[in-house]
């Protein structure tokens, strides 16, 4: 270890980086991945042999394939796992050395110089988890051969007998729990290291290159995925892909660029459509994210739709981005809000809600799951109520979508909107998903380029939905890596994801709720990723700024959700929130901080 130990600003490799290259090689040479790009040498940077032009993981090697609408569908969906192969010089490079933007911040708490924990996963990734003390992904060949996503996936050793169906094995018809999982289940961490896992949460760790930052001197922890996730390397190679050899704009000029940008930005809402079980590609609409979604929907439909003294049905627990624009269209047409109370727990009132819909109802709109509770809401039985009224249907994904596996046709709502960033894809690009007869009957929204068929002075004949929705030069680079993200999210597996985080969730809430002074704000049986909470004695700002110091970034404040805690009688709690590479371990981390405060 001493040979690692940084000595100076810039940290010399102990290592021949030329035997080193020639090693690798070799070892990726015999990982069947069929994607994995190899190194040749035709360039060389400080006596590593690196390819010229790389290609990101996940993209076929060779010519690049001529564009048509149709053949860049799934182009640049880098599977998880391939973050074990490089993707370009930095990250080969990164094996021997780490670059400048690696270079530590200052050293861990635990003494070991941050140059070894950066520069081991590049190393470790090929040796298998075993540096990092969790179980080797045990991979059979044909799998691998099949497919990459077997680097996550933990299989039973060779020889040994099939496991029987555990917490982490999702088994619908023995869990048959609103999203298969026991909602009163608690692991506890030995259960749980113990158990199998559905996938190697350290080797899908290494696919988020921010994962491995310090901030103040320590280790991040990002608890914040409710606020914005954090990005894999598939999308930031998507992006940089997609700048270096497609940026075009789109649908208009005839050249080549142009077709591709145009595949680019049409296969990404193939995926969308796919992922969330549409009908059809024309059935998404790219948006800036969740807030520009709802006010599209509130400035077309309801335009058209909404009149004086009519309703429209929120529930309690919704985010400002689905109250505001109601109240702005409900204040334009002489029509009213109406909340559907939640209880105690901060679950939406079922009997409540079959009061409030009713014949001057015209729109319900409600958030799957709350960003300020953590709430899974029943959206499917709350659109069942109000179809029985024929009123019309939106869903807010934006806290759901990268939780819960989403299914727009079960749903059966009219519009279902989420945004990319929360899901690990880019800001400034989300979805509005409608129905097709519905969108179909419904005016544009702003005016401009891209969104009409024919223009002369006197009239304009529209582009069929969604192109109408879509005035302007789209976000087609962030559509692209949106596309990714969900690819990525696809690999994994959403019953793995929620599988997981329900254990993450559930060990949390009963390492937290023990401590003198913290008071849960949220307890629904059914809860997604969300750990709200107050401590006594404590502003809920100096409760960030402490886990901030330790590195563990929080949101604390009214999360843009002032109604519903204001129910609870707050104007702001501390939330963590988690997605699937967090840890037990970060957990413990956090437990310790608050602890620590309640004490003091
Ligand atoms: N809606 C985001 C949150 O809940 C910003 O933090």
């Amino acid at each position: 270890m001493s040979t690692l130990t940084p000595t100076a600003d810039v940290v010399e490799s102990p290592f021949d980086v030329a035997s080193l290259a020639r090693l690798a090689n070799e070892l990726f040479g015999s990982l069947s991945t069929g994607s994995a790009p190899s190194l040749q040498p035709t360039a060389s940077a400080g006596g590593l042999n690196v390819p010229a032009n790389p290609l990101p993981p996940g993209l076929p090697s060779g010519p690049l394939p001529q564009p048509t609408t149709t053949q860049f569908a799934g182009f640049g969906a880098a599977a998880p796992g391939l973050n074990l192969v490089p993707s370009g010089p930095d990250q080969a490079a990164a094996l021997v050395r780490p670059s400048p933007a690696r270079a530590p911040h200052a050293l861990a708490g635990n003494g070991v110089p941050d140059v070894l924990l950066t520069s081991v996963p590049g190393i470790d990734g090929r040796a298998g988890s075993q540096l990092l003390g969790v179980p080797q992904a045990i991979t059979p060949p044909a799998r691998q051969a099949a497919a990459p996503e077997g680097y996550y996936f933990l299989e039973p050793a060779a020889g040994t007998a099939p496991q029987q169906p555990s917490l982490y094995v999702l088994d619908l018809q023995r869990h048959p729990g609103p999203h298969g999982h026991h909602a009163g289940e608690v692991p506890n961490k030995q259960a749980l290291q113990g158990r199998r896992q559905p996938f190697d949460v350290h080797a899908i760790r290494r696919d988020f290159p921010i994962l491995s930052e310090r901030v103040n001197g320590r280790q991040l922890v990002w608890f914040d995925n409710a606020a914005t996730t954090q990005k894999p390397r598939a999308v930031i190679d998507r992006l940089t892909y997609f700048y270096e050899h497609e940026n075009s704009n789109i649908h208009r000029a005839a050249h080549t660029l142009a077709a591709r940008a145009t595949d680019a930005y049409e296969a990404a809402r193939k995926t969308v459509a796919q992922f969330v079980n549409a009908r059809s590609a024309d059935e998404v609409i790219f948006v800036r994210g969740a807030t520009e979604a709802i006010n599209l929907v509130a400035n077309t439909w309801g335009e058209q739709h909404v009149g004086a003294g009519d309703e429209i049905v929120v529930s309690h627990l919704e985010h400002h981005a689905n109250i505001v624009p109601w109240q702005q269209l409900a204040a334009r047409k002489g029509a009213h809000l109406r909340v559907i109370p939640v209880d105690d727990t901060g679950q939406v009132i079922l009997s409540e809600a079959m009061k409030l819909i009713g014949p001057k109802t015209r729109l319900l709109a409600v958030t799957q799951v709350s960003n300020a509770l953590g709430t899974v809401v029943p959206v499917r039985e709350l659109v069942d109520i109000a179809q029985r009224h024929g009123v019309t249907t939106l869903v807010d994904g934006a806290q759901s979508v990268s939780h819960l596996a989403v299914d727009v046709q079960a749903i059966g709502c009219d519009f279902f909107i989420f945004s990319g960033h929360k899901i690990f894809g880019p800001t400034g690009i989300g979805a509005v998903v409608g129905r097709k007869d519905v969108l179909d009957a419904i005016p544009p929204w702003q005016g401009g380029g891209n969104m009409i068929a024919d223009v002369t002075f006197e009239r304009t004949v529209f582009q069929p939905a969604p192109m109408k929705f879509e005035a302007g030069t789209g976000n087609i680079a962030d559509a692209a890596g949106l596309g990714a993200a969900l690819d990525y999210v696809n690999h994994i597996g959403l019953h793995h994801i929620a599988r997981y985080e329900h254990d993450l969730l559930a060990y949390a809430t009963e390492a937290l709720r023990p401590i003198p002074g913290v008071r849960l704000v949220g307890t629904a049986a059914d809860k997604a990723s969300v750990l709200s909470f107050v401590l006594a004695g404590h502003e809920t700002s100096a409760v960030g700024a402490a886990l901030a110091e330790e590195g563990i970034a929080v949101r604390s404040g009214h999360h843009c959700a002032q109604p519903i805690l204001r129910r609870f009688g707050l104007e702001a709690t501390v939330r963590p929130s988690f997605a699937f590479y967090n840890t037990c371990d970060e957990i413990d981390h956090f437990i310790a901080v608050v602890r620590r405060l309640a004490r003091a």
